[in-house]
């Protein structure tokens, strides 16, 4: 049922993105330089937008109720990844980059667990 809802779909993003975040993570303790910290965060700012396009389709789709506060919520995480390339420095902006991410991640997971759930119930309503 999870494939019929788009749910599956969303976790796979989801898993994509926290890889993004490990390999950060990764480039961290490997003395990452700044041009790779800004080409990370593009990758980041990518692939969360790619997401969000998925999430706003289904969203749309469904008819979400809670669509124009999760919606904002997209715009800020994709807001708060530019705003950390333009602040990127070299030296501790890595670390401070990494830690933003884990803490968005985080908040966006929590955020998405109602709009899983609802697409569940709208699955299983159309079986
Ligand atoms: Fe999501
Ligand atoms: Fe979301």
């Amino acid at each position: 049922m999870d494939d019929k809802c788009g749910v599956s779909e969303l976790d796979g993003e989801h898993r994509e993105l926290l890889t993004l975040h490990n390999d950060l993570v990764h480039a961290l303790l490997g003395r990452a330089s700044l041009d790779l910290e800004r080409a990370f965060l593009d990758t980041v700012h990518h692939s969360a937008a790619l997401h969000f396009r998925t999430e706003g389709r289904l969203i749309r789709r469904t008819a979400y109720a809670r669509a124009g506060e999760h919606l904002a919520d997209h715009r800020r995480f994709l807001a708060g990844v530019l705003r950390l390339r333009a602040q990127a420095t070299d030296g501790p902006s890595l670390c401070d980059a990494a830690l933003m991410l884990r803490c968005w991640l985080v908040e966006h997971f929590q955020e998405d667990r109602d709009l899983l759930d609802w697409l569940r119930r709208q699955a299983r309503d159309c079986l």
